[in-house]
């Protein structure tokens, strides 16, 4: 079944599983506080999808053609015992890298023995180096300074770390140029995200979207860069490297820039349900089907079926139709994970 591809002839490569739907930050462009309140019902623990659950399906994916798993939220740091389920994935054979996205106030704690699991890498999450401007976008309830500690305490540990900012216009472009700075003389990779439009509680605007375009010419203003060649098919950022040899930067541009062309990714959300797209409306409910008693082969029979219909591309299609029709429809970031 490794050859297994879908109507684009896109091949299955990449399974990102989101393990919480719950997190300690309350991102605007994410989950807005006004809208996530005190009185939101996060989904009950019989709802989400247990170790075992998540490692089944992680061998059936892995049957598939999937070689790379990465673990999301929500926060997948407040999942208890996360590093539990990293080495249950690490011993299965097949699956070559493990990665974390977080937004790294945890990272102190479980730095060490998220390593020791068999995690290679984590995306931190940092908008702003302003403790302010940082405040305001993640809610109120998150210090840089604590971040910057995740990050040390994760390299420390021998994992790799990238990060990533979202740029969002009016909020935070001053500080695209600091934040490059910055992370070179770390020596970590930092990746520009374009604002997306996923989900329906962020009240996108294209207005407020700072381009690939703009970032670059921002970035430029340090040193040259040059185009770097891509490290495997359908790599989610663009390369560039700064042409003194001094490290590299990524852009995620997924709205001026799309690159569904090569997207071999599926998600599954924290209730076990499997999404072809960041920006779908509709999942295929694998949880049921675990609970059922239904065997291993049959459950990777229908996923193959799944992915074999699927024919997305948001990205490359978004205009105003393609957003008028999703309107109020798309699973929030939170439940699907970046
Ligand atoms: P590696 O290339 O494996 O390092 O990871 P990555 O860039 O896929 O992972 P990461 O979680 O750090 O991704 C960064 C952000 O890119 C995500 O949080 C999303 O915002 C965005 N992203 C990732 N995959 C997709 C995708 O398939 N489509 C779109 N539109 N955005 C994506
Ligand atoms: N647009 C772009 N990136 C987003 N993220 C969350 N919501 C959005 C959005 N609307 C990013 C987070 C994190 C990753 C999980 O996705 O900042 O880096
Ligand atoms: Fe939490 Fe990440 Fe969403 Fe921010 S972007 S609210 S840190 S899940
Ligand atoms: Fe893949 Fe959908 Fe993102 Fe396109 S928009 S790259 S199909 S997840």
């Amino acid at each position: 079944m490794n050859d297994l591809r879908d109507q684009l002839q896109r091949p299955l490569r990449d399974l990102r599983i989101s393990v919480t739907d719950r997190c300690n930050f309350r991102c605007q462009y994410c989950m807005p506080a006004e809208l996530f309140g005190a009185d939101y019902a996060f989904l009950p623990s019989d709802k989400i999808l247990s170790f075992e659950e998540i490692e089944r399906l992680v061998k059936v994916f892995v049957s598939l053609g999937v070689k790379k798993i990465r673990i999301t939220g929500g926060e997948p740091l407040l999942r208890r015992d996360l590093p539990v389920l990293v080495e249950r994935i690490h011993h299965i054979e097949g699956v070559e890298d493990i990665a974390l996205t977080t937004n790294g106030t945890l990272l102190k704690k479980y730095a060490q023995d998220l390593a020791k699991a068999g995690l290679s890498r984590v995306s931190v999450s940092l908008d702003s180096l302003d403790e302010q401007r940082f405040a305001v976008m993640n809610g109120h309830r998150g210090k840089v300074a604590t971040v910057l500690e995740g990050i040390e305490k994760a390299a420390e540990a021998g994992l790799l770390v990238k990060i990533n900012m979202v740029v969002q216009k009016g909020k935070n472009e001053q500080d695209i140029v600091e934040m490059a700075r910055f992370f070179q003389e770390k020596q970590h990779i930092l990746r520009y995200i374009e604002y997306m439009d996923v989900g329906n509680s962020n009240g996108w605007r294209l207005d407020d979207v700072v381009s690939k375009k703009e970032i670059l010419e921002q970035v430029q203003q340090i040193a040259p860069l040059v185009p770097a060649v891509p490290h495997y098919t359908g790599e989610v950022a663009t390369r560039y490297q700064y042409a003194d040899g001094q490290g590299e930067i990524g852009i995620i541009s997924s709205v001026t820039d799309s690159f569904c062309a090569t997207c071999s990714r599926a998600r599954i959300s924290a209730e076990g349900k499997l999404y072809t797209c960041l920006f779908a409306t509709e999942g295929t409910n694998l949880r049921d089907w675990l609970r059922a008693d239904i065997d291993d082969a049959t459950i990777a029979k229908r996923i193959a079926a799944v992915w074999q219909q699927r024919t997305d591309r948001y990205s490359d299609e978004r205009n105003e139709q393609t957003m008028a029709k999703r309107q109020q429809a798309k699973i929030e970031m939170s439940h699907i994970g970046g």
